[in-house]
């Protein structure tokens, strides 16, 4: 595995690769690798000749009060997972190559990135679909592989590589759950024994609801349940509870067949999200 910090140099070899008729995969991350993205770069390695990870915590997601400083970087673990996975090339550029003195150019979606975590991360999803593009651009990739824990990411990243005519195709990958349901998570190194104990309960409420859903309960009476059930978890505040048509993010009505039930909650100040995708 080659270890490349410049992004010429990776786009050099990759804009190689491509004329001998390669195929890439990139898997894009921000570190601190648990199962969840082993699956993406196992997956990647098993569809391409070819498998790039970027790792790179990128500040402009991140909001003035949110975790950036303290977001953990076990960059030797890292490498190591890298390595073991068969990954050919990892990325690790700084913030000063990506993000030049003049950097003023950023791709934002008008509508899906204002809703749902965009009501409390005003600036997050143009941080990721600047950052997203830029990756883009460097390893041109065929396929791109991101978790479904981030789904309003992933619909994002869809939408944003058919409205800019990007030619990877954007693999949507389940998400991975610790042995008692627990979205894994980097974030969820910050929290204790007994909060992330607490915060499993979160998947159990959101099959509760999608049993709900596929017995016809109509949306509001869901909405409320999840909201009860919720309210039960020890030191749990509810941020959002969304139903959404699964492929638009738009509203789901009481006839949409296929949907996301989405929540974001803290516990005490860790923020987690999950979701579960249903069909009736
Ligand atoms: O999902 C993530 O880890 C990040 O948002 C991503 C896609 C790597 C962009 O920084």
């Amino acid at each position: 595995m080659k270890i490349i910090k410049n992004p010429n140099q990776l786009q050099k070899i990759c804009i190689d690769l491509l004329k001998k008729k390669k195929t890439i995969g990139l898997v894009p991350t921000m570190g601190a690798l648990h199962n969840g993205h082993i699956s993406l770069i196992k997956k990647s390695v098993s569809q391409n000749d070819i498998t790039v990870v970027s790792v790179y915590v990128n500040p402009i997601q991140f909001g003035p009060n949110e975790d950036y400083n303290k977001y953990p970087r076990p960059i030797e673990q890292d490498i190591k997972i890298c390595k073991d996975n068969k990954v050919d090339f990892l990325f690790l550029p700084t913030n000063e190559i990506l993000y030049g003195k003049n950097f003023s150019t950023y791709v934002f979606n008008d509508s899906l990135s204002k809703i749902m975590c965009g009501v409390t991360r005003p600036n997050h999803f143009q941080g990721v679909t600047t950052v997203v593009s830029k990756l883009f651009n460097i390893v041109m990739p065929d396929r791109a592989y991101f978790g479904l824990k981030d789904y309003q990411q992933y619909v994002i990243i869809k939408q944003m590589v058919s409205d800019l005519n990007f030619k990877t195709k954007i693999i949507g990958c389940p998400i991975v759950r610790e042995k008692t349901g627990l979205a894994m998570s980097s974030r969820n190194k910050y929290l204790s024994t007994n909060e992330a104990l607490n915060a499993s309960i979160i998947s159990k409420v959101l099959i509760q609801a999608k049993k709900e859903f596929t017995a016809h309960k109509p949306i509001i009476s869901i909405i409320k349940d999840i909201k009860n059930n919720l309210s039960k978890i020890t030191d749990c505040t509810v941020e959002y509870i969304e139903i959404r048509e699964a492929e638009t993010l738009k509203e789901a009505k009481e006839n949409t067949k296929n949907i996301v039930i989405a929540v974001a909650v803290r516990i005490n100040k860790v923020r987690l999200i999950d979701n579960i995708v249903c069909k009736k």
